[in-house]
């Protein structure tokens, strides 16, 4: 798989897809690794994922990159949500202020984490296209190694302010619900088309519309089944589609 700024170029989400059930955990990022995928997003928003994550990462903890989030309006609860993800997962190479929620207090303490070497990375996440705002102004400050925010043929926002903001600032991107939460993937275009693109699968073309934009790093397709770990994993190499194949993705999903 190609690798950029923040390895491997398809990660894994884990909203919705194991919640606390940590034998699906298991075998879904048991399946991710040996498919090549480091980066595992998660929450303490995503129902006991965090935990089910920790515990499936055992014995294979260095491979992986765990980029997390705080999500709280407290500092002193953030610093609580930490100390859980440190029992989890050894240390957090990725810490992201989820939805902005109290950013810049948050930012404080997790500033200090970064400049004593416990956290590679900060960031911050937004799902919203009204907050895009917000998020921009955060980015402006600094502070943020990298941003997570949503981007598929349905969802292009981001191309107007944040994509063109992060790549001038060297913010690194990591691309959530690249399938508009399993919307995209309801119908799938007729064969030829695929063949067409290079492309097996729908998933593999939706992951490659959004790879192919090169100011982003990672996108981290969720998927409760192991097999799809390696489909969506094989979407993470080169060719990369030019904008012909990009717009007939887009006409494919209108
Ligand atoms: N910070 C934020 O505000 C925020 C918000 C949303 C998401 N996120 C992060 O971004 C991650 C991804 O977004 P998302 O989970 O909302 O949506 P997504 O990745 O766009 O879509 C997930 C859905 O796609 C399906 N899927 C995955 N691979 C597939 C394949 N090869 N073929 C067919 N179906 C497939 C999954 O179903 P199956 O389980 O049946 O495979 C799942 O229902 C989240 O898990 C989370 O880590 C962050």
């Amino acid at each position: 798989m190609e690798e950029r700024r923040l390895g491997p170029v398809v990660g894994l989400g884990t909203w919705n897809t194991f919640d606390s059930d940590a034998a699906t955990a298991q075998r879904v990022v048991s399946a991710a690794l040996d498919a090549g995928v480091r980066l595992f997003d998660s929450s303490p928003m995503y129902h006991g994922a965090e935990r089910s994550l920790g515990t499936a990462l055992e014995g294979r903890r260095e491979d992986a990159m765990v980029a997390t989030k705080i999500w709280t309006s407290s500092a002193d609860e953030g610093r609580d949500q930490y100390a859980r993800q440190r029992e989890w997962f050894g240390r957090v190479e990725i810490e992201q202020v989820h939805n902005l929620v109290a950013w810049r207090e948050q930012l404080e303490w997790l500033e200090q984490e970064r400049a004593e070497g416990r956290v590679d990375k900060l960031g911050v996440t937004h799902y919203a296209s009204s907050a895009f705002d917000e998020l921009a102004a955060a980015l402006r400050t600094r502070r943020f190694d990298v941003v997570q925010l949503p981007y598929n043929p349905h969802e292009r926002e981001v191309e107007r302010e944040l994509l063109p903001l992060a790549a001038e600032l060297g913010i690194a991107v990591i691309v959530m619900r690249p399938f508009g939460e399993g919307a995209l993937l309801r119908r799938s275009p007729p064969p030829e088309a695929l063949r067409e693109l290079g492309v097996e699968t729908w998933a593999q073309a939706l992951l490659k519309w959004v790879l192919s934009d090169e100011r982003v790093d990672v996108a981290i397709p969720a998927t409760s089944k192991p097999e799809r770990t390696a489909e969506n994993a094989a979407a993470g190499s080169p060719p990369w589609f030019g904008p012909e194949e990009r717009a007939l993705v887009e006409r494919l999903a209108a």
